[in-house]
């Protein structure tokens, strides 16, 4: 859909530096002002995964805003993949690192179970460490990852070859 995409570049604004240096950051605020645009991307992800996903799993914290609109959209339940600490219960972990360090995301046991076919929302690819974790999330609770769904993927890092050979579908 190349209007959305169109759509998506004019509503996108990139800060650079923040929020440290050397970062350039994506700011998808403007588009979560525009109900119009978010309900067309959560559309263009479902189409993109017609048929072939149950469940939504959203990773925190902004591919919570996209997982909801696909998950009440596609009328498919909503998973989410939290990071750590923040679930009580039970919980699978999987780290995954950042520029400096490393991070955790965590999804409550018997929340993704064994024939789900699952589609990982986010707002960004950019290296793919998140996703694979999130996507690692999945697997582990003995669940299939039918897909990985962004707004927009940063080029040159190779996100989407990290994560390859399971589709991603990313508007820009
Ligand atoms: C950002 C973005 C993606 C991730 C992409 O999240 O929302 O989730 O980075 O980077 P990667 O592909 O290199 O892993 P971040 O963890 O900065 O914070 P958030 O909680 O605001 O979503
Ligand atoms: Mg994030």
């Amino acid at each position: 859909d190349f209007g959305l995409k169109k759509e998506l570049e004019e509503q996108i604004r990139v800060f650079p530096d923040f929020p440290k240096q050397g970062i350039l950051f994506q700011d998808l605020t403007p588009v979560f002002q525009n109900p119009e645009t978010v309900n067309r991307l959560a559309e263009s992800f479902i189409s993109a995964f017609d048929g072939k996903f149950d469940r939504v799993l959203a990773v925190e914290a902004r591919g919570f805003i996209l997982g909801t609109a696909v998950s009440a959209v596609g009328g498919r339940p909503l998973a989410l993949a939290r990071k750590k600490g923040k679930l009580p219960g039970e919980v699978h972990r999987a780290d995954y690192s950042l520029e400096y360090g490393t991070a955790t995301l965590e999804v409550q046991q018997g929340t993704l179970k064994q024939g789900d076919q699952v589609l990982v929302v986010d707002d960004l690819l950019a290296t793919g460490g998140t996703l694979s974790a999130a996507g690692e999330l999945v697997v582990t609770g003995g669940a299939k990852v039918a897909g990985y769904a962004v707004a927009a993927t940063i080029e040159g890092l190779d996100g989407a070859e990290r994560l390859s050979p399971t589709p991603v579908f990313s508007v820009v």
